[in-house]
C-alpha cells in the first residue's frame, strides 16, 4: 500500500493509497484537517472522490465508459434497458430467470395509485415537466410510504422496482395533462418502452402501435443515459441520502439537479441553440465564434465535459442512432445536418481542441427525441428515465456502505473578522 505525503511546515501528513482496479487511484485526505489544521480546496470537486465506487468507470482520455465492467457499446447494442437496470444495481447481468422476475415485478408495478392523478392536476398546464417530475417523485414517499427505511434491503428494492415501473407512467401522465388529454393506462403486453410510447402517445379515438424502431432507438438511450458516476445529479442524490433520506426524496434531488443547463437540461438547450442557429440564417461559424468571446455568454450547448477530454462514448453511437433513427422514419430534420456542420468546425477550431471540448451526451440525443415526436422540454425528462437506474444504485451502494457518513463538507471562511452591532441609528 502506497503513500502520499503532505507536507505544510514542521507537520507532515502520510496519507494511504486507496488503489482502484483501474484508472485514478486516491489518497485518503481525513487526517489533513486534525494534522495540518487546514481544508482542502477543489472548486467542482474536479480532483476530490467522496469514496471508492464499484459501478461505473470512465476514462475521460481515453473515452472509455463501462458499467459494471461491461463495455457501453456492448450494452448499448446488445442489452435490454431493464437488464442494465438490474446489472447496476445488482452488480451482475441477470440469468434468464432473474430477468424474467424482474421484468414482470417492474410490469405489474407499472400503474400509479389512481388518486396520484390529483398531484398532476394542481399544477400550471404550462408547467415545465422536470418540475412536475421531481415533485411528483418526492411524492411518492407519501403514497408508498411502506417502504421508505434506506438500510433496509428488501424495503430498497421495492421502492427501486416501484420507481422504475412508475417513472414512465408519471411521465406521460404529465405530459397527457399538459396537452389537456386523456391519460392511458399501463398495458402489461408491452414491453417497457413500448409501453411508455403508448402512453405518451396514443389516443382511445384511434388504434395505436407503438413503433419498433422507435421502441429500440428508446431502449438504447435509457441505457446510453442509465449511469455515468459521480455527475452533478448522482452526487445530489447520494449527498440527500448521505443524511438517510429516503430514496424517492434523493431521487427527487438528482432529478432537481439534472434540471439544469449545464447538466441534464443541456439536451434541451442544444435544440433551442440548433433553432437560434437557423432562425440566424444557418451560419455556425457566427455561433462558434460567439462561443470563443468571453464577453459573450453563449456557450456551445452539448459540448464540453468535465471528465471527457476526448469524444464522448456516447455521443458517438447517438449520433449514428441519430442516422438511423432519421433515416428508418423517413424523416428529414434539418437540425441534424447543422449539428454536424457545427461539429465539424468547432472541432477544427484551437479554441475547443486546445480546450478538449467534444460533443457530449447531449449534443445529438434531443434530435432523435424530436423525431420521436417529444416536445423538446420533455427532453430532460427522457435523461431522467434514463438514469433512473443510476441513481438507485448510487443510493444503493451508498445508503448499504457501513463506511459511509453524512456529507458535510468544509469551507474556507473568507468573510468579516470578528466584530460588534452597531445599533441601527449609529450606522
Ligand atoms: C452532462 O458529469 C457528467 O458525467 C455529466 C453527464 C452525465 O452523464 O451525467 O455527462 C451529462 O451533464 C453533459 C454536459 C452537458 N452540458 C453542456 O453541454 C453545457 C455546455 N458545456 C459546458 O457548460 C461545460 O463544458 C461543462 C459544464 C459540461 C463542464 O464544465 P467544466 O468542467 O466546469 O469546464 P469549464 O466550464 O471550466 O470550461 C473549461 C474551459 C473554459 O474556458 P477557459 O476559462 O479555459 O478560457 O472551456 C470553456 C470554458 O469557457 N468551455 C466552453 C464550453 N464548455 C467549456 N466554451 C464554449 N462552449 C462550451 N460548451
Amino acid at each position: 500500500m502506497s503513500e502520499v505525503v503532505i507536507r505544510s511546515g514542521d507537520n507532515e501528513v502520510v496519507a494511504q493509497v486507496i488503489e482502484a482496479t483501474t484508472g485514478d487511484s486516491g489518497f485518503d485526505i481525513s487526517s489533513v484537517r486534525s494534522t495540518l489544521g487546514m481544508v482542502t480546496v477543489d472548486r467542482g470537486f474536479g480532483n476530490t472522490a467522496e469514496s471508492a465506487s464499484t459501478i461505473t468507470y470512465i476514462n475521460g482520455e481515453a473515452g472509455i465508459l463501462r458499467y459494471r465492467g461491461y463495455p457501453i457499446e456492448q450494452l448499448a447494442e446488445k442489452g435490454d434497458f431493464l437488464e442494465i437496470a438490474y446489472l447496476l444495481n445488482y452488480g451482475e447481468l441477470p440469468d434468464k430467470g432473474q430477468l424474467e422476475t424482474f421484468t414482470g415485478q417492474i410490469t405489474r408495478h407499472s400503474l400509479l395509485r389512481e388518486d396520484m392523478k390529483y398531484l398532476f392536476e394542481a399544477f400550471p398546464h404550462d408547467a415545465h415537466p422536470m418540475q412536475i417530475l421531481a415533485s411528483a417523485t418526492s411524492a411518492m414517499a407519501t403514497y408508498y410510504p411502506d417502504a421508505l427505511d434506506p438500510k433496509d434491503v428488501d424495503a430498497l428494492d421495492i421502492s427501486t422496482r416501484r420507481l422504475i415501473a412508475k417513472l414512465p407512467t408519471m411521465i406521460a401522465w404529465s405530459y397527457k395533462y399538459r396537452a389537456h388529454q386523456p391519460y392511458v393506462y399501463p398495458r402489461n403486453d408491452l414491453d417497457y418502452t413500448s409501453n411508455f410510447l403508448n402512453m405518451m402517445f396514443s389516443v382511445p379515438a384511434e388504434d395505436y402501435e407503438p413503433s419498433p424502431v422507435i421502441a429500440r432507438a428508446l431502449n438504447i438511450l435509457l441505457i446510453l443515459h442509465a449511469d455515468h458516476g459521480q455527475n452533478c445529479s448522482s452526487s445530489a442524490v447520494r449527498l440527500v441520502g448521505s443524511g438517510q433520506a429516503n430514496v424517492f426524496s434523493s431521487v427527487s434531488a438528482g432529478i432537481h439537479a439534472l434540471s439544469g443547463p449545464l447538466h441534464g437540461g443541456a439536451n434541451q438547450a442544444v435544440l433551442e441553440m440548433l433553432e437560434q442557429i437557423v432562425a440566424d440564417g444557418g451560419d455556425v461559424s457566427k455561433f462558434v465564434g460567439k462561443a470563443k468571446d468571453k464577453d459573450d455568454p453563449f456557450r456551445l450547448m452539448g459540448f464540453g465535459h468535465r471528465v471527457y477530454k476526448n469524444f464522448d462514448p456516447r455521443a458517438r453511437i447517438i449520433k449514428s442512432v441519430a442516422d438511423d433513427v432519421l433515416e428508418q422514419l423517413g424523416v428529414d430534420d434539418p437540425m441534424l445536418d447543422v449539428a454536424k456542420q457545427l461539429e465539424e468546425v468547432a472541432l477544427e477550431d484551437d479554441y475547443f481542441v486546445s480546450r478538449k471540448l467534444y460533443p457530449n451526451v447531449d449534443f445529438y440525443s434531443g434530435i432523435i427525441y424530436r423525431a420521436m415526436g417529444f416536445p423538446a422540454d420533455m427532453f430532460t425528462v427522457l435523461f431522467a428515465l434514463g438514469r433512473l437506474p443510476g441513481w438507485l444504485a448510487q443510493f444503493r451502494e451508498m445508503s448499504l456502505d457501513p463506511a459511509s457518513r453524512i456529507f458535510r463538507p468544509r469551507q474556507v471562511y473568507s468573510g468579516p473578522a470578528d466584530r460588534d452591532y452597531v445599533p441601527v441609528d449609529q450606522r
